[in-house]
């Protein structure tokens, strides 16, 4: 690779590539010429001059990904490179999900799940504003938009968060949200799933995201029940968002534990006929297990649960709960207590129910991944290049065209991220080039820190940030504020 100014120079040219656009339209071979941070032309033949010319014949030209869902608030700072992500050709991550933001608050000891974004002792913003200055100060390889969570706000508002908000310490969130909007915050989040989300009642949530949506922002959420009240949690947050305002995004869609699996026949169906009154997203990660902090309700003996880390015993990282039990003599929920604080991946889906969310028109790939984890869910590595390789090409659930859409052109509508998400004239040059033959994820279970392979290129504003494996030396992404502040 060159060294020097070639990650800068005046342009670059992607010459002779297949350009999958982003928006679903079909295919079609042209070159991609950029200037600055943006694509100027796309055609036969366009001109080198003044241009690094990188040759992508043969090879997939793509909007680069966008992670809609990820907990990467403070991986943007700690590791800017951003391995994880850019190496699967993502140059935009959507931060703040699950209601769990970095900012706004100050705190020296986060209860779970706040501590899932590097630890109990990461919260050092006092407002948006103040991270949005620390992501640009970083730069990261990978572009940042980021979610206000509810519960952050409830950790910041109220003295004890695991109780019912009074009408001052809702007004005290408002005021924050607000803030976090004015600071360019693509929308809030809510993980009503845990505590201390999980206190607040419908009036509190469609209060809050009420104030997102009439400062244009969406409204995203970890439902508060995805096992046998799903319909009736989705009806929730339905009702929430239609007296909101606001768009929806409905994460990580799935249908959790055995009693539930198929169940997605119906939960479809019953968010495709919100759909006809209201704006729904939904996002969806490629994997029958999900990943989160250790709790006790979940282990039902039935599922497997593999540790994913544990602050009293890493030295359990990596091993199943079921085999920690054996060894110590107790039962899993025993063996859960004493790894406390810590967090597992849990094998609650079924094949069918990803498909079927995975194939449904208004879903967008999210990784969900979770970067300070001992020993990661392989989701973290493996989101994109799986739904590519694996689901696209290798089973057939759907067109290339259609999952390059779903991490590119419809997530941008769906998050407003203006001039992203699509290979055009104007657009951001935030592109990867990828080789649809080989494109295939590695991170698995066992060895869940591996890069994919495939990914040959990827920009990010206009800059070459990865290429043959490598991170570039000098980084380009931004703090992404929403249009408009
Ligand atoms: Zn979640
Ligand atoms: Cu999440």
């Amino acid at each position: 690779m060159h060294s020097g100014n070639a990650d800068r120079p005046q342009g670059v040219l992607l010459r002779g590539g297949t350009v999958i656009d982003g928006t679903g339209a079909p295919r079609f071979t042209a070159d991609v010429r950029i200037e600055g941070a943006r694509i100027v032309a796309i055609g036969a033949g366009l001109v080198e001059e003044g241009a690094w010319v990188i040759d992508a014949t043969g090879k997939i030209v793509a909007p680069g990904f966008i992670d809609v869902h990820t907990h990467d608030d403070y991986l943007a700072q700690s590791a800017p490179r951003m391995l994880p992500k850019i190496s699967q050709g993502v140059t935009t991550v959507v931060t703040g999900n699950c209601g769990i933001s970095l900012a706004p608050l100050v705190h020296a000891n986060v209860p779970p799940p706040l501590n899932l974004l590097g630890g109990p002792d990461k919260y050092i913003y006092p407002t948006m504003a103040a991270y949005a200055a620390a992501v640009d100060a970083a730069r990261p390889a990978v572009n940042v938009a980021a979610l206000v969570g509810h519960s952050t706000l409830r950790v910041a508002a109220m003295g004890d968060p695991y109780r019912a908000a009074t009408a001052a310490e809702q007004a005290r969130m408002g005021e924050l949200l607000r803030e976090g909007m004015a600071a360019g915050a693509t929308g809030l989040s809510s993980g009503v799933f845990y505590p201390p989300g999980a206190a607040a009642d419908i009036d509190e949530l469609a209060l809050l995201a009420g104030i997102a949506g009439e400062m244009g922002g969406v409204y995203t959420t970890h439902i508060r029940q995805e096992a046998d009240q799903v319909l009736d949690s989705l009806d929730e947050a339905f009702i929430t968002a239609r007296r909101g305002r606001v768009p929806l995004v409905i994460s990580h869609h799935k249908c959790a534990g055995p009693q539930n699996w198929g169940r997605s026949v119906q939960t479809i169906a019953h968010i495709d006929a919100a759909r006809r009154d209201q704006a729904i997203g939904l996002d969806c990660y490629p994997y029958i297990a999900s990943s989160t902090v250790l709790r006790g309700e979940m282990v039902d003996g039935i599922i497997d649960i593999l540790i994913t880390f544990s602050v009293p015993h890493p030295e359990m990282a990596a091993r199943t709960l079921a085999d920690i039990a054996r060894e110590w003599q107790c039962t899993q929920r025993e063996a859960c207590e004493r790894l406390q604080p810590g967090g597992a991946c849990y094998f609650q889906m079924r094949e069918d129910d990803v498909q079927r969310v995975l194939q449904y028109p208004a879903t967008m790939i999210g990784s969900d991944g979770l970067p300070h984890d001992q020993h990661p869910h392989p989701r973290l590595w493996g989101t994109f290049p799986r739904v590519l390789g694996h689901y696209s090409r290798d089973v057939g659930l759907f067109s290339l065209e259609t999952a390059v859409h779903k991490m590119s052109g419809l997530s941008a509508r769906q998050f407003r991220l203006a001039d992203r998400g699509e290979i055009r004239a104007g657009a951001f040059a935030d592109i990867v080039v990828f080789d649809a033959a080989t494109v295939m994820d590695t991170a698995t279970f066992e060895k869940p820190n591996a890069q994919a392979i495939g990914v040959e290129c990827v920009l990010v504003n206009g800059a070459v940030a990865y290429r043959h494996g490598n991170v570039a030396p000098s980084r380009h992404g931004r703090f992404l504020r929403r249009p408009g502040t």
